[in-house]
């Protein structure tokens, strides 16, 4: 099969090329996938010209793996034309190109489609209201893939993503956290972070599952993070714990902590859906904290 993988540069773009290559350089590749990771200079999602002249210079595809998207959730608010271009309309695109081609799209959304007021975790069914540009973009995707590809595509909400590589929560505590003696952190928004490193296995594990090869199979929304329910600041003062910084975490509200971009309160998501259907088993968050952050502390 032929895999595209969009946003070869992002975290979780850069997770799946080490994976792939990973299992190639050790024989453990059989199976004659061929991956090709692309950037935005290969594709530019901001472009429709740019998203038609790629496909019709390359052959086609058997699975399109879209990890590309315009992630600022502040800049969002601003930049709403270009993050609906990238998240929403570039998304529709792939999919009517999905649908030519007769591939399968496997799309990335996130936990911030809701708007958090709810005190149970979110289920895939559940409707989504999301509060700031960004998730507005995040969403018409979602509905815009939905609507043209009732079968063989495949999305899978995710939230809280870091690793060793771009910019993340982690990284920034890391250096804010060696930089000074207290840090404020709000502790009214509870999730799940999820490393990048997780969800790359979760995604490759669908793509090896009988389930996902089947022919036409009904479009589906999957909830992917890892284990544990946290607040922002739980975390920080966790990462902080592992690397041994002397810095006071002080919980403040999100009030008190004005962002451009409002962010729900509470997007826990129910993972149940994708550990039946595809048996993929998931970390508790503490544990995948604790391997990026070996990872970071020997790229130094
Ligand atoms: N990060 C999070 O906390 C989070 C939370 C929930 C859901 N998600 C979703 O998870 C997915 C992966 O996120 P991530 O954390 O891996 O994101 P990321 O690290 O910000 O990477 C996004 C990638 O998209 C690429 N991109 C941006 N604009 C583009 C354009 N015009 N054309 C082509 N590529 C473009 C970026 O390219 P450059 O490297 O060239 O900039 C980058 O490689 C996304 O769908 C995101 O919405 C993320």
């Amino acid at each position: 099969m032929k895999i595209l993988v969009t946003g070869k540069n992002g975290q979780l773009g850069r997770y799946i090329q080490k994976i792939v290559n990973a299992d190639t350089k050790i024989g453990n590749n059989q199976s004659p996938n061929e991956y090709i990771f692309v950037s935005r200079e290969d594709l530019d999602l901001s472009s429709e010209s740019s998203i038609s002249h790629y496909f019709n210079n390359n052959d086609k595809f058997d699975i399109i793996i879209n990890c590309a998207a315009y992630t600022q959730v502040d800049k969002a608010e601003q930049k709403s034309e270009l993050a609906n271009q990238i998240n929403h309309l570039a998304v529709k695109q792939l999919a009517n190109i999905a649908n030519n081609q007769q591939a399968k799209l496997i799309h990335i959304s996130t936990d911030y489609v809701f708007d958090g007021e709810s005190n149970k975790p979110y289920l895939e069914t559940d409707t989504p209201n999301p509060i700031n540009a960004y998730s507005r973009t995040k969403h018409a995707g979602e509905k815009a893939l939905q609507a043209l590809m009732p079968i063989n595509a495949l999305i899978i909400r995710t939230s809280w993503v870091y690793s060793e590589y771009g910019n993340n929560f982690v990284k920034t505590m890391l250096k804010l956290g060696k930089e000074r003696d207290e840090l404020s952190v709000v502790n009214d928004q509870m999730g799940s972070p999820t490393y990048a490193a997780d969800l790359a296995d979760a995604i490759l594990e669908i793509i090896k599952h009988k389930k996902f090869k089947d022919v036409a199979q009904t479009t589906q929304i999957y909830n992917y993070s890892n284990e544990g329910e946290i607040s922002w600041h739980e975390f920080a003062k966790e990462i902080f714990k592992i690397e041994k910084i002397e810095c006071e975490v002080n919980p403040v509200t999100s009030q008190q902590y004005p962002t451009p971009a409002k962010r729900p309160r509470n997007t826990l998501m129910n993972k149940d859906k994708i550990v039946k259907v595809f048996n993929i088993k998931i970390s508790n968050w503490k544990s995948s904290l604790n391997t990026c952050m070996t990872l970071l502390k020997k790229q130094q």
